[in-house]
């Protein structure tokens, strides 16, 4: 997978998202479906943008048994999806039963990322309500680490982490970053952002980009921004 820029489409239904796309003309962006969309919608918005063309990075973070983590893959693994995730807080048997859940038949799967810890998750928090008193650094590496041993393909994480990453798991585990900024526009939420070169330089695989496209009078201009500075 060479690096790549993923188009986050946190909008509220397939209408409004389809709406957005065709400002693409004909390029078909990678794109990324959330929770919102997905509960609004469900597997028919997948179908849809599959049949148009899109490669999809399905983020639905799951966490649960292994056991049902396994059957909820397998159902997923039928969309046809390119990228999953789930959280590796659920285990190394977590992980492994997602693995095999999301193999077809045919041995193929789509390609599968851990989320180590949420970026909303503060410090104190960790501590305090988690009762985890490792520095949070060093749990992100850890569940990295777990995530690569249940033969996990990479982690959802900050471009700032990026590097450590990949020196903990190795060059081709995939680090998968939100985040990103251009240097003129909005944080809104974000707390730690990166520019898309940064990104690049810091040695991030994905850029997973929301708001600064989504929002922007241009989008495909600031998509097309995004490639040019990233890949
Ligand atoms: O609009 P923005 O560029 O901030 O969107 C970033 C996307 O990445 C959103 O869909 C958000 O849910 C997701 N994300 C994130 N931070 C994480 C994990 C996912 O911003 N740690």
């Amino acid at each position: 997978m060479g690096r790549e820029v993923i188009i986050a489409c946190d909008f509220a239904s397939g209408q409004e998202t389809l709406r957005f796309l065709e400002r693409f003309g004909e390029a078909r962006p990678y794109v990324k479906i959330g929770m919102e969309l997905f509960y609004a919608e469900g597997p028919p918005v997948v179908r849809a943008l599959k049949a148009r063309g899109h490669r999809i990075f399905l983020d639905l973070k799951l966490h649960d048994i292994p056991n049902t983590v396994e059957r909820a893959m397998r159902a997923l693994s039928r969309l046809e999806v390119d990228l999953v995730n789930l959280h590796a807080a659920g285990t190394r048997a977590m992980m492994e039963a997602a693995l095999r859940g999301l193999t077809r038949e045919d041995g193929s799967r789509p390609r599968l990322i851990a989320v180590t810890q949420l970026t909303s998750t503060s410090p104190e928090s960790l501590r305090d309500e988690l009762l985890v008193t490792e520095p949070m650094e060093k749990t992100v590496l850890h569940y990295a680490r777990n995530a690569k041993a249940a033969g996990l393909d990479g982690v959802v994480c900050s471009p700032l982490e990026a590097a450590a990453v990949h020196r903990a798991c190795g060059a081709d585990f995939l680090a998968v970053t939100p985040g990103v900024r251009f240097p003129d526009s909005r944080a809104d939420d974000q707390k730690r952002v990166t520019t898309p070169k940064l990104a690049r330089e810091l040695g991030a695989d994905c850029i997973v980009v929301g708001r600064p496209i989504t929002a922007a009078e241009d989008p495909a201009e600031a998509y097309g921004r995004c490639v040019r500075e990233f890949v």
